[in-house]
């Protein structure tokens, strides 16, 4: 697609500002880039081949041209909301899902906090990364990376995830570009809802592995194990431990992993 194309189909999408390219390192950086030089809020950078794609926990995103949507979309919240700005993360995952349920016939979960499963394997991934002047949050960027074909790569080193991808589960192939138009349609009808009893509602709702035995692996700390109850009204995850106890854990850098019981 072209870029006159590309500004044709998301016309109706209010967006401020976009910038695309055939090829970037990583949307994310381009658009910290951008944020530093003025860019507005709902400005949205796009590429058809990411090189250099980064992923949460330092860790690499490894995309193929043509099989995957990478993009990342500039927002401003506004000082008041700077309590919300973790729930971008959140917010973004379930704005995919909800596309994904609504245009394309899907039942995309969530693996708490943000990556998006379909049938139980990673299909969509989400960074977010604010940048601040003091206090002052000058603006967040949101990367998406969404596996639209079949990826024969791994997400890059996430290796407690088999993944797939939306063509995979639909049995059909989608065009990258409505889905990126349904998922930026959607983002802008359900940002307000951020933070909101309604977002949390449908956080939960979407959960995956609730009711089940989840494993939390703290960064620097002992393992445990208990079973996934839900979220509580910060997004922490509400873990009922072996003893009966209720932990809640906020997300930082905690891994989780379903545990099968083997
Ligand atoms: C994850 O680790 O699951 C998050 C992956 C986020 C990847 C996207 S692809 C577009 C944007 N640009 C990047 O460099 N990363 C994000």
């Amino acid at each position: 697609m072209d870029e006159a194309e590309l500004r044709r189909l998301l016309q109706n999408i209010p967006l401020r500002g976009i910038r695309y390219r055939e090829t970037m390192t990583s949307t994310n950086d381009e658009a910290l880039e951008w944020l530093e030089q003025g860019a507005p809020d709902a400005s949205l950078v796009l590429t058809n081949n990411q090189t250099k794609g980064r992923g949460r926990m330092e860790r690499q995103w490894v995309s193929a041209p043509e099989a995957s949507l990478t993009f990342s979309l500039i927002v401003q919240p506004k000082t008041i909301m700077k309590a919300l700005i973790p729930f971008y993360a959140p917010l973004s995952g379930l704005v995919i899902c909800k596309a994904l349920e609504q245009h394309v016939g899907l039942s995309p979960q969530m693996k708490w906090p943000n990556d998006v499963l379909l049938q139980g394997k990673k299909t969509a991934g989400v960074l977010t990364e604010a940048v601040w002047n003091e206090s002052d949050c000058k603006g967040v960027v949101i990367g998406i990376g969404l596996n639209v074909a079949p990826v024969s790569l791994s997400d890059g080193g996430d290796f407690s995830l088999p993944v797939t991808s939306v063509n995979e589960v639909a049995g059909r192939e989608l065009d990258r570009w409505h889905l990126l138009f349904w998922i930026l349609d959607t983002f802008f009808r359900e940002r307000a809802e951020i933070g909101s009893e309604t977002f949390f509602g449908e956080w939960e709702h979407h959960l995956a592995y609730r009711g089940e035995k989840v494993s939390i692996i703290p960064p620097a700390g002992i393992p445990f194990t208990g079973k996934m109850l839900g979220i509580n009204q910060n997004g922490d995850l509400r873990v009922e431990l072996d003893d009966g106890t209720t932990k809640e854990i906020a997300a930082g850098d905690v891994h989780l992993r379903y545990d099968s019981g083997g």
